[in-house]
């Protein structure tokens, strides 16, 4: 690895799934956005320089000035910037891309729905890029994942063994990852629900890192209670751990 570890922390989608009255990041859990305990925690884990949240763009000035942002403002020593995101996902990792400081060599990106990945994930992702220019972290399903036409019909049943449910961070090379994000955009289907697709296209390999169930995807309401369940089991072990030390 080359250059400082910087992040694209992506929050502007609306997240029209979880039903609330504002876009998803904007959401609260627990008394804080969805998107101050995603920065709380990529900025916390200690695994990067400069850090870049991608929002809708008329709520750049509010998101600045959220508390949890500024908190890690200040923890990254002013290395934290707010702009406005695109029509898709692939379109806000590429603005933020676009605002990194050029002694930036490597680039996670993460979805600020992802609110309660573990700062160890982080860490993790980040350490495998001193191996692989492109690592993302993944789950062995639990189900069975079936492939289907558009009628509903089965297709095929792939081996189980052989997959994985795919969360963020992802971690890259930095000029890999642009050299995707200008092919896709060159070649027109410039869209993608994830950034290691892009890198494939390119015919780059992309390693696989075991991830963490705390990272899911808030995308329902009953993700978002189960978040809060999360979060209230994870502040009632730490304070257990702070008990059994004293
Ligand atoms: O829509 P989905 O849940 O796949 O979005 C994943 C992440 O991408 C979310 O954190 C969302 O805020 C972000 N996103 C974005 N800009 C968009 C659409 C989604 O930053 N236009």
């Amino acid at each position: 690895v080359t250059g400082s570890v910087g992040c694209v922390l992506v929050a502007a989608g609306s997240g029209t799934r979880l039903g609330a009255d504002r876009p998803k990041a904007f959401v609260l859990l627990a008394g804080r956005t969805l998107l101050e305990h995603a920065v709380a925690r990529v900025a916390g884990s200690g695994a990067l320089g400069p850090l870049v949240v991608v929002v809708p763009a008329e709520l750049v000035a509010l998101a600045g000035d959220l508390a949890g942002v500024r908190a890690a403002r200040e923890l990254l020593d002013g290395n934290l910037v707010v702009v406005p995101g695109g029509p898709d996902r692939t379109a806000s990792v590429r603005r933020g891309l676009a605002v990194l400081p050029p002694d930036v060599g490597s680039v996670l990106v993460h979805d600020a729905a992802r609110c309660l990945v573990p700062p160890e994930l982080v860490r993790r992702v980040s350490a495998a890029l001193s191996s692989y220019a492109a690592v993302v972290p993944g789950l062995s399903p639990a189900d069975t994942v079936k492939q289907v036409d558009a009628a509903g019909a089965v297709v095929a049943t792939p081996d189980r063994a052989t997959l994985r449910l795919v969360q963020t961070p992802q971690g890259f090379d930095r000029g890999l990852l642009e050299r995707a994000h200008r092919a896709a955009e060159a070649s027109g289907g410039g869209s993608a629900t994830d950034d290691a697709t892009l890198v494939e296209r390119l015919g780059q390999p992309v390693h696989v890192v075991p991830g963490d169930p705390r990272a899911l995807k808030v995308t329902t309401p009953d993700d978002l209670a189960y978040a809060g369940w999360l979060l209230a089991a994870e502040r009632a072990a730490s304070s257990l751990s702070d008990v059994q030390a004293t």
